[in-house]
């Protein structure tokens, strides 16, 4: 791979499991930020975020990425879904490789996170409202972010990651 492939999204998008097949189908390493944060605080992030806030979590992202810029090669990186909020972390991420937005539904969006208790943002509250109100917030963020979307509702890991093998060989990065 010429470059690298990272992957950006809403909670629940699927940003963890269709990085660790993209890696494995294009034969490259796989890093994931929120995996990478809770080695490094040696908790889980909704510990964090209970602990020392959501602005300190954020900090400690852009610190964990700017490590990659100009050091990571031939990996897919898949992103906490803020991580996009700060504009300097959105620069960092286009240095690092072409970003790839896995876009879902409100309605799958919810469907999937129904059962979650892992996601500090969403611990509180109705799913629905807190769902909606966040992914209106941030799908012009994500737009902008993006390189390229990658519609996933109704679509299989297969045809995600052929779309994106796809993309990738026509760019000449793959
Ligand atoms: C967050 C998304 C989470 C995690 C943290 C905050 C967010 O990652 O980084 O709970 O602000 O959207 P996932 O997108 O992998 O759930």
């Amino acid at each position: 791979m010429k470059k690298n492939i990272v992957l950006i999204g809403f909670m629940g998008c699927g940003k963890t499991s269709v990085g660790g097949k993209l890696s494995r189908a294009f034969h490259c390493g796989f890093l994931d930020t929120d995996q990478l944060l809770e080695e490094e605080f040696g908790c889980t992030i909704r510990e964090f975020f209970g602990r020392e806030g959501e602005e300190e979590f954020r900090k400690r992202e852009t610190g964990l990425i700017k490590r990659f810029s100009g050091t990571l090669e031939n990996t897919v990186l898949a992103t906490g879904g803020g991580l996009p909020l700060r504009a300097e972390n959105v620069e960092i991420l286009k240095e690092i490789g072409v970003v790839f937005w896995l876009k879902a539904s409100e309605e799958m969006t919810v469907a999937r996170l129904c059962e979650d208790t892992s996601r500090p943002l969403l611990a509180q509250g109705n799913l629905a409202e807190k769902v909606h109100r966040l992914l209106g917030e941030r799908m012009p963020v994500y737009q902008a972010a993006a390189d390229h979307i990658i519609e996933t509702d109704g679509k299989s890991f297969y045809e995600i990651i052929k779309e994106i093998e796809t993309v990738m060989r026509c760019c000449g990065n793959a």
